[in-house]
């Protein structure tokens, strides 16, 4: 087995930056497919700690190459910034490629995405980062893409086509609207300096794989933020899942291997929507303070459930996941009475599945299953053996409840805080 797909089981910000990052010792290539900066990886080794939100985990490994894919929006002032901040660490960036088929995000993306978020009256909670605008132009055939982007005149040239109308747009909005030339005088140096990343991205791939190199998909966001199977509309632009993977890089199918679904040991939800084991008060507020649940992009802090096993197995319907990770087990000590979301009521009916119709889910309410929580810190943990009765027990039953087998654990955000339970990739 040579590829492996990391995919978010829940609303994103699983942990799936930590455990890429861990495989990425053993990966050839890391590969992100879809989102732009929205997403927010965290990874923490030595004693830095580093958020990225568009080079893929694998960078810190001078022998991995990575790649962001060609269904990915970039914004190619993150990106900058970003390869700036680790060339400063010490990371050259000489191990990245950017697929010329990736769209970028420009200025006006930004403008839009505020723009119809105040326009609705249910928020979606949007990063502002311009996505949802940038796909929008994607399917609407109007986009540019890194390969253009980056030659000066073919840039100029399609700014005459794709301005007049999202001119037209920003004026309709009484908002600022964009000058073709000051844009292609701004973004001249940012071009200069992203031009050597571009290359064929689906190429790297394919042949990596027909040498039977180690490959990394690195999911962004997660399964119930998917555009299409997620709690749509209070979703992201793209679909985080390993189906999407084969189109977001150009690959065939049978060529996604193994997928691995990240889980944390609870439930968070950053943005609006519904979110039926959200919790709040005194457990809520613990859970957010352990876990820092503040957003790695916006800040925000996150909402807090306990975990849905509807929703995973909704995730496992989707991914076929063969193996489960669950991330943040350690921020449930001292938690007096742990809960697991099992089945929905609704309309006083029980369901075992999550509704696709988003009033029906908003009226559903979650069964809760009690179980005795755990104390101490397990942030030492080594084996499945060093925990608590109580949280192999929680481990055993979201196991059981979801039908995936646990293949690591994590009790902390350091390297060396991840127990292995099942040797894979
Ligand atoms: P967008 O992707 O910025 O359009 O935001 C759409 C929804 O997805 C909002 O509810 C965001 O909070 C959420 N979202 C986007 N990216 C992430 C992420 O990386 N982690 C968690 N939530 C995200």
């Amino acid at each position: 087995m040579s590829t492996l797909a990391v995919i978010g089981a829940q609303w994103g910000d699983e942990g799936k930056g930590k455990i890429t990052d861990y495989l990425a010792l053993k990966a050839d290539l890391v590969v992100r497919f879809q989102g732009g900066d929205n997403a927010g990886h965290t990874i923490v080794f030595g004693k830095e700690k580093y958020a990225l939100h568009l080079v893929p985990s694998g960078i810190f490994r001078p022998d991995t190459k990575n790649l962001l894919a060609a269904g990915m929006v970039i914004n190619p002032l993150s990106l900058l910034e970003e390869i700036d901040m680790l060339k400063e660490k010490g990371f050259d960036c000489e191990n990245l490629v950017i697929c010329a088929r990736a769209h970028v995000i420009l200025p006006y993306h930004q403008a839009l995405d505020t723009f119809y978020e105040s326009l609705k009256k249910d928020k979606v909670g949007t990063t502002a980062k311009g996505i949802g605008p940038a796909y929008m132009d994607k399917a609407a055939r109007r986009g540019i893409r890194i390969g253009e982007f980056c030659d000066p005149a073919r840039f100029a040239a399609h700014l005459s086509v794709v301005l007049p109308h999202i001119n037209f747009l920003l004026e309709s909005a009484g908002m600022e609207t964009f000058d073709k030339t000051d844009l292609v005088e701004r973004f001249k140096p940012v071009q200069d300096r992203l031009r050597p990343y571009v290359g064929d991205g689906a190429a790297v791939v394919n042949d990596a794989i027909d040498k039977d190199l180690k490959v990394l998909f690195e999911g962004a966001q997660g399964t119930m933020l998917c555009l299409d199977h997620g709690t749509y509309p209070y979703v992201t632009s793209s679909s985080p899942t390993a189906a999407a993977i084969p189109i977001n890089v150009g690959i065939p199918p049978k060529a996604v291997h193994k997928v691995l679904g990240i889980t944390k040991a609870y439930a968070t939800r950053v943005g609006g929507g519904v979110f039926p084991s959200e919790i709040s008060g005194d457990t809520a507020d613990s859970i957010r303070q352990n876990g820092n649940e503040f957003g790695t992009t916006t800040g925000r802090p996150r909402r807090i459930g306990w975990l849905d096993t509807v929703a995973l197995r909704h995730a496992v319907r989707i991914n076929g996941f063969d193996y489960l990770a669950i991330m943040l087990l350690d921020v449930l000590s001292g938690v007096d009475e742990l809960k697991l979301c099992t089945a929905y009521e609704l309309d006083g009916e029980r369901i075992d599945h999550v509704p696709a119709s988003i009033d029906d889910l908003k009226r559903c309410r979650p069964v809760l299953n009690r179980m005795p929580g755990f104390t101490g810190d397990i942030s030492s943990a080594k084996t499945f053996e060093d925990l608590p009765q109580n949280a192999r027990n929680y481990l055993e039953e979201i196991a059981r409840l979801v039908g995936v087998g646990i293949a690591l654990f994590s009790v902390g955000p350091g390297r060396d805080q991840t127990v292995l339970l099942d040797t894979f990739f």
